[in-house]
């Protein structure tokens, strides 16, 4: 508690927290992290569980509703996030407007943010109905507008949802599959897309989710509220770090230069930061990234890649667990460390990673959102500051200056 009173003569008093280091912003009930030990838990279940045995459909109903449906609403919720696959056609238009080698990320948050023009009877916040309809079609769009944005950047015709599909395996279809032909969906590939969708689908307090919540403390429409965590997404320090770790990843190249990047890490007059390393949060193993791992391993096998990018980050990770800096550091691998590695033995270029994170995390945006605007006490989100600007003066007319 910093008394300002004493450094700019101001009254009062408040905390003085950049990067919100210790500032709790909110009461939550969705996501559980114990950083120091590697916990993470959704509702109460655990992460690793849910990658292992629950579907992403699944996760979306527990973490908006609070519990994990029963068949029936499981069956109900998934054929209702069906039913919103569709994106209206007139956006066609807005595609089209875009630049062809315009980052998926850039279309994403303008195509989202479009939405609220497109979709008025789910725009009223103070309707929880219309809450609920405004969340299901963001979760059920998200996956045609990112496949879109692909399609569009490599001149391939749009694909159309197909509904009898799963979550993941449409959104598959809709990036890789190309009208003339008859598209297979590898369910190798489908399980790790869904691992992936479900290990990113909420991270309690994060950049982007905060950026959602404050965005709607103002009662900002949901869709715009959404455009506004896609834009803090972006930055390569959250979302844009596994699109930044696999081009360290390949960068490194061989096995025998890991220890030239380890000493540039640790070199304080080097900007370089060992990237997919590292949280906030998390100063011991973060629960996704072994998950990860795993998922990354069964991708290649059954891929046929033999990228010994998977090599260099198998042995990075030994060697940084065991380097002292990054002991003492508590300097862990992130869930981004082995995905940019996944999706790119899948065939996704670096520019969509952060799409699909974006994708996924809607989830969770959607659902913080949904409890901020429920809770009865909800205040618009405004932080203060320090002022360390001049103190009052007077104005000088331009010719005196
Ligand atoms: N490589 C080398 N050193 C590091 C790294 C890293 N990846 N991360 C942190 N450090 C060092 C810092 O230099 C700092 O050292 P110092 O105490 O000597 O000053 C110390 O560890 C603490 O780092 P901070 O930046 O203060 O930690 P913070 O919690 O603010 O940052 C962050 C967390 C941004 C994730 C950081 O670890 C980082 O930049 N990692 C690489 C980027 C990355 O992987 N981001 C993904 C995050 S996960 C997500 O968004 C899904």
């Amino acid at each position: 508690v910093i008394d300002i009173r004493k450094l700019y003569g101001q009254t009062g008093a408040f905390t003085f927290d950049p990067g919100f280091t210790s500032t709790a912003s909110c009461e939550s009930k969705l996501t559980y992290i114990d950083g120091d030990k590697g916990v993470l838990l959704h509702r109460g279940y655990p992460i690793d569980q849910l990658a292992e045995h629950s579907t992403f459909m699944e996760v979306a109903y527990l973490l908006l509703r609070g519990e994990l449906p029963k068949r029936k609403e499981l069956d109900q919720f998934t054929y209702t996030i069906s039913r919103h696959t569709m994106l209206h056609e007139q956006l066609i238009q807005f595609y089209r407007g875009f630049r062809r080698d315009a980052h998926p990320m850039a279309i994403m948050c303008g195509v989202v943010g479009a939405l609220s023009a497109f979709y008025h009877d789910s725009t009223d916040i103070t309707d929880p109905d219309q809450r609920m309809i405004a969340s299901h079609r963001l979760i059920a769009k998200m996956p045609t507008i990112a496949a879109m944005a692909y399609k569009y950047s490599v001149g391939q015709p749009f694909m159309y949802p197909d509904n009898s599909l799963g979550y993941s395996g449409n959104f598959l279809r809709m990036t890789f599959g190309v009208p003339a032909e008859p598209f297979e969906v590898n369910p190798v590939v489908e399980q790790a897309m869904r691992t992936i969708f479900i290990l990113h689908a909420d991270h309690e307090q994060n950049a982007s989710t905060s950026t959602v919540r404050l965005a709607g403390s103002s009662g900002a429409n949901p869709f715009a509220c959404i455009a506004a965590g896609i834009a803090c997404l972006w930055g390569p320090a959250h979302g844009g770090a596994n699109e930044a770790a696999l081009n360290m990843l390949r960068e490194i190249g061989t096995p025998d230069r890991i220890p030239e990047y380890i000493a540039r890490a640790k070199d304080k007059d080097d900007p370089f930061r060992l990237m997919g390393f590292g949280h906030r949060v998390y100063k011991n193993y973060d629960p996704r990234a072994k998950v990860m791992q795993k998922t990354a391993e069964a991708v290649l096998k059954e891929m046929g890649v033999n990228d010994p990018i998977f090599d260099v980050a198998r042995e990075l990770e030994q060697i940084a667990l065991n380097d002292e800096y990054f002991i003492e550091k508590k300097l862990y691998p992130n869930v981004d460390f082995y995905s940019g590695v996944i999706l790119s033995a899948i065939g996704f270029p670096t520019s969509m990673f952060t799409a699909l994170f974006a994708l996924a995390r809607t989830v969770g945006w959607v659902a913080q959102w949904n409890e901020m605007i429920s809770d009865p006490d909800q205040k618009i989100g405004r932080p203060r500051q320090l002022y360390t600007g001049p103190t009052q003066r007077d104005y000088v007319p331009v010719d005196r200056r």
